[in-house]
């Protein structure tokens, strides 16, 4: 066969496969660099094991022919895809090149992206993408359309199989951001990466609002506001290491467990601080972080949605080499009281657990449910109720320490025994009870305390009777709801223990197709 019988597309491929190393060439390359962005190879290099990366499909190209795009066709077509591995364990990577047509999406760079998908869900390990796009490749139409809606279906197929993560590291608008959105994870990095449906000059032309990309959907406002963004990352460094320490507590699919990671810290570490940290006025607020780093493995506490609806912690750390997921009431922040946005972010971080085996710790310091106008318009019936159904529903080992208030609702979603608790134990400084002491004997007391001579004497009086006979952990205990009042610096070994005696827990749903969860 002659050179002239070939197509000439192979022929031109023999001849440009180190291009493909180059995207949409040098100048690009430098613009890039110029943004302080690193390039989709580079990035690759920067998060994988040293020399581990495989790429496949690193010689497609898209088939179009409109707008004289056949005039440009860059091997690869704008997107890196193949396998490599972090910390010696297999994971499948997609990295967007913004050199070759803005990264943006034809059907041909789905075709990629959807293959290491396959090929993650069938092999069972974890997907990273790399998400540096100007979205739908234009020229291409609804080909372009076809090929997001098939990345989307494997998202969603893909989803409590094996983990997946969205890192931004560039514009991410239109379909871009429904993808990232379906994932596990989505990591932003600060000034540089960007997420909307619609960018600034569609919403200036419908609804005459004049924003910046960066207060549209800048990683502050996505790790604060909207909670689109589980981490906010200083640079894209950071956060390709937020990936790898991401990993760490994961499994690689869902029918295994979390890496065991020995623990350099004693197992049976008492720490007497803890006995001091809850004030004794219980209106006091203290900070429940502090509470974590003292019973967790060395203090290491990898926090999620760190920025967003702070009056709830979550977030994974280790007890015993044992990956866990925490879930806690943040008293410096509104008390840590239970409010819409809480409830989202804990009841997602509860089912995010129970899809991979990591067994759930809350530390429960709760005085209800937001109350006011602005929360039940908000629904926050409905969006409490997600947090309610998300610990009943889980099958994990779930194990509760109330620290202080355990008051009315909240009490029955907080992963009590009622709903599938494992295990609960309290601190003596736990109150439990239908409502707070104040608000309790103005309801039962009402005529009594209108009806006193001192009425400010009188109801002092009967909230230091009510508090003494019901805001504490012993009727609980009695009924056998709290299965040990134990000394706050016994905790951590307790929990530890408690992991041990659950390493064997099997636990099943009734069958049935899915649950409802009150979305
Ligand atoms: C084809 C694109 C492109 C796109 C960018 N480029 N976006 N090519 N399709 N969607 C090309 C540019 O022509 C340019 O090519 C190069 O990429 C870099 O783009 P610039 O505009 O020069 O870069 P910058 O100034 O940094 O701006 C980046 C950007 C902007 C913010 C992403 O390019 C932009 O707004 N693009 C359009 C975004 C968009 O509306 N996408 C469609 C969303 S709708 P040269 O050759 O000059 O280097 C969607 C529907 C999916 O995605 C729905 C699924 C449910």
């Amino acid at each position: 066969m002659t050179d002239s019988t070939i197509d000439p597309r192979i022929t031109d491929l023999r001849e440009r496969k180190d291009e493909a190393k180059l995207g949409g060439g040098l100048k690009r390359i430098e613009a890039q660099h110029a943004k302080g962005k690193a390039t989709a190879r580079e990035r690759l290099d920067l998060m994988l094991d040293k020399g581990s990366f495989r790429e496949v499909d690193a010689l497609v190209m898209h088939n179009s022919h409109d707008f004289d795009l056949d005039k440009q066709r860059i091997p690869g077509d704008g997107v890196i895809t193949g396998f490599g591995t972090i910390d010696d364990r297999l994971i499948y990577v997609f990295s967007q090149d913004f050199t070759v047509f803005g990264g943006s999406v034809s059907r041909h760079h789905a075709d990629k992206i959807c293959k290491i998908l396959d090929m993650a869900m069938r092999n069972g390990a974890p997907v990273i993408g790399l998400n540096d796009s100007g979205g739908a490749r234009i020229q291409e139409g609804v080909l372009s359309l076809a090929g997001y809606a098939e990345i989307f279906f494997r998202n969603v197929m893909a989803s409590g199989v094996v983990p997946q993560v969205s890192v931004i590291m560039g514009p991410c608008a239109g379909g871009a951001v429904y993808s990232p959105a379906i994932t596990d994870f989505v990591i932003m990095v600060k000034d540089t990466s960007h997420m909307f449906v619609t960018g600034p000059d569609v919403v200036k032309t419908v609804t005459h609002e004049e924003v910046t990309f960066e207060e549209l959907g800048g990683a502050s406002i996505h790790g604060s506001r909207s909670g689109v963004a589980h981490f906010t990352a200083e640079n894209e460094e950071d956060a390709l290491f937020l990936v790898q320490q991401l990993m760490s507590y994961l499994p690689n699919n869902n029918m295994e467990d979390p890496p065991f990671v020995p623990s350099t810290d004693d197992l049976l570490r008492q720490d007497e601080e803890l006995d001091s940290i809850v004030p004794d006025n219980p209106n006091r607020p203290y900070d429940m972080k502090e509470i974590i780093r003292r019973i967790v493995d060395e203090g290491q506490f990898l926090e999620v949605h760190a920025q967003w609806a702070r009056n709830v912690i979550v977030g994974f750390a280790r007890l015993g080499g044992r990956s866990i997921g925490i879930v806690a009431q943040q008293p410096a922040v509104l008390a840590g009281v239970l409010d819409v946005d809480a409830s989202q972010k804990a009841a997602r971080f509860v089912r995010c657990c129970d899809c991979f085996n990591i067994p759930l710790v809350v530390l429960e310091d709760v005085p209800g449910f937001m109350p006011g106008l602005n929360q039940e318009h908000g629904g926050i019936i409905r969006h409490g109720a997600k947090l309610l159904y998300a610990f009943s529903e889980a099958t994990v080992p779930k194990l509760t320490v109330i620290v202080r208030k355990a008051y009315g609702g909240a009490y029955c979603v907080m992963n009590p025994r009622h709903i599938g608790a494992d295990l609960v134990l309290a601190w003596p400084s736990a109150e439990i009870a239908v409502m707070g002491p104040e608000g309790a004997v103005n309801v039962i007391f009402r005529r009594e305390i209108a009806a006193a001579k001192d009425p400010e004497t009188k109801r002092n009086d009967l909230v230091a009777d009510y508090r003494a006979r019901f805001a504490n952990p012993y009727i609980a205990a009695a009924n056998g709801f709290v299965d040990d009042v134990i000394e706050p610096h016994e905790s951590r070994p307790r929990l530890i223990n408690a992991l041990e005696m659950l390493q064997n827990k099997r636990d099943r749903l009734p069958p049935k197709k899915h649950g409802n969860i009150p979305l």
